[in-house]
Order: structure tokens, then C-alpha cells, then sequence
């Protein structure tokens, strides 16, 4: 089944060209890394799929429905998820709070409706298997500001899939972490199930090829590459590109 189906998505910034013609379908269960310099469209792509922004002009659907013009909770609801490039927590919050919020959030969605006090019991449970789940019992209690970077990013991505979502979209989980955290937040990427879609925009090259089934390379609003490692790496235009000849 086809996940994530783009068909020619332009974005325009009032005079700026931020997406053009952008092409790009994924089978459920695939996990596709963008990779492309600063200013190259990646989030705005992002955008234009969890719905922060609308496509100026081309088609989204999502296994199998249209959703260029649907508002971001629908999208949600459809099974997709995502995370942010900037930080999107409650800093004064402690760990165990901002899940529960994210918890709270999805069962919103899936409009349950039950009484009160089961939901509050049911909201609990989830957000504490969550925790252990992914490792962040001990962290449960501590404020999120008083975490290190690459852990605030675990939490995130975390809160990301609160909601079981069928798709997520990760912008760049790993920029700004010391090696050592990158490789956790690449461990929680390869821990997620086999048929869970992921699209995640990626900085560094070998993080790209480790995770991706299939790489996108963009460049000036457009994808100029795709395929897998060997296409990519022999591909002199995206050479040129992360050498700084163009
Ligand atoms: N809200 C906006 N208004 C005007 N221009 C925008 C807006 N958002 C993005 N742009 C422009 O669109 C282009 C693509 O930006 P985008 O943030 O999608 O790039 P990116 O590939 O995610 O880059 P980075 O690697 O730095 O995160 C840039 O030229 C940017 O300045
Ligand atoms: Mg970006």
C-alpha cells in the first residue's frame, strides 16, 4: 500500500520558490532519508505534509485520501505524526507531564468516549508504558529544561508516538548532538516497527545511510536524487553539491 503519495508540490513564499514540482511516494513500512543543504525545502515539505502549511499547488494523499487542504488534526487522525527541527516541549514541565499531554492530545483525536476518570487512568497507563517503553523511566521526573539536548530529542520523538501513528516525520532528530547521542536517538529510529513509514531529514551522510531503505536528495526546492546508497553516492550532481561546487 502507498503510504505517502507526493504529486507535483510547489510552495511559494510570496516572491520565494520554497518547493518545486516535488515527486515522492512511499510504501507503507519504507523508511526514506531527505538529505539536502541548508535552505533546500526539506521542512517546508514536512509542512506541506502535517498540513502547518498548504501547497500552493500539487496533490498529498495519505494511504489512499487526499489531504492537500486538510487542516494538521486531520492529518493526525489519518495516522500521521511528527517532529519539529526546533524543540517543541514544555521546558517547566518534567518528562512524565509532557507525555501525558501528548497522550492527552492523541486520545483527542481518536475521539474516545469514555467516562472522565477511566480516560484519566487510561491516559496514565499509556503515558508511564511509554516511558518504559523507551528507556525514560528514570527521566520521568525531571524537568525537561534540566535535560541534555539529546535527550530532550528522545522525549520528543517519544512524544511523536503517543498516538501510535502509522507515519512519522522527523526533522533533523539528531543535529546538534554529540555522537554518542546521536547513536541513541538512531537506536530508538531502528527500534520503531517494521511497518511503521518514517521520513527523516538528515544532515549527516552516513546517519542517512545507516537508517534509509531509500534516499531523496533536495536541493533549490527541488529533489534532484533518489535511490539507494550506491545511486546516491555515484551521483556526480549531489557530489557537487555537498562539495560546495555549485
Ligand atoms: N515562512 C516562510 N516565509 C518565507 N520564506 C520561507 C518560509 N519558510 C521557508 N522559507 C524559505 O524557503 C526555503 C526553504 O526553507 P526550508 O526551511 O524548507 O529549508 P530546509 O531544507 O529545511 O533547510 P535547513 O537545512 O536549514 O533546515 C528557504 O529559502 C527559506 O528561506
Ligand atoms: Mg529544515
Amino acid at each position: 500500500m502507498i503510504a505517502l503519495d507526493i504529486e507535483n508540490v510547489t510552495k511559494s513564499f510570496g516572491g520565494v520558490r520554497a518547493l518545486t514540482g516535488v515527486t515522492l511516494s512511499l510504501n507503507e513500512g519504507e523508511r526514506l532519508v531527505l538529505l539536502g543543504p541548508n535552505g533546500a525545502g526539506k521542512t517546508t515539505l514536512f509542512h506541506s505534509i502535517s498540513g502547518n502549511i498548504l501547497a500552493s499547488s500539487g496533490r498529498i494523499s495519505l494511504f489512499g485520501d487526499d489531504i492537500t487542504q486538510l487542516p494538521p488534526d486531520a492529518r493526525a487522525r489519518l495516522g500521521l505524526a511528527r517532529t519539529f527541527q526546533i524543540t517543541n516541549l514544555f521546558a517547566q514541565l518534567t518528562v512524565l507531564e509532557n507525555i501525558l499531554l501528548a497522550v492527552c492530545g492523541a486520545q483527542k483525536l481518536t475521539f474516545k468516549f469514555v467516562r472522565p476518570l477511566d480516560r484519566y487512568d487510561d491516559i496514565q497507563k499509556r503515558a508511564r508504558a511509554l516511558l518504559e517503553e523507551w528507556n525514560l523511566v528514570d527521566a520521568a521526573d525531571r524537568l525537561v529544561r534540566n535535560l541534555s539536548y539529546g535527550e530532550q530529542r528522545q522525549v520528543e520523538v517519544v512524544m511523536a508516538l503517543s498516538g501510535e501513528p502509522r507515519i512519522l516525520l522527523l526533522d533533523e532528530p539528531t543535529a546538534g548532538l554529540s555522537p554518542a547521542e546521536t547513536l541513541r536517538v538512531m537506536e530508538m529510529v531502528r527500534k520503531l516497527p517494521r511497518d511503521m513509514t518514517i521520513v527523516m531529514i538528515e544532515h549527516d551522510m552516513d546517519v542517512a545511510f545507516e537508517i534509509a531503505d531509500r534516499i531523496a536528495v533536495m536541493h533549490q526546492g527541488r529533489v534532484i536524487a533518489e535511490g539507494d546508497e550506491a545511486a546516491i553516492r555515484g551521483n556526480q550532481q549531489v557530489s557537487d553539491i555537498y562539495l560546495g561546487v555549485e
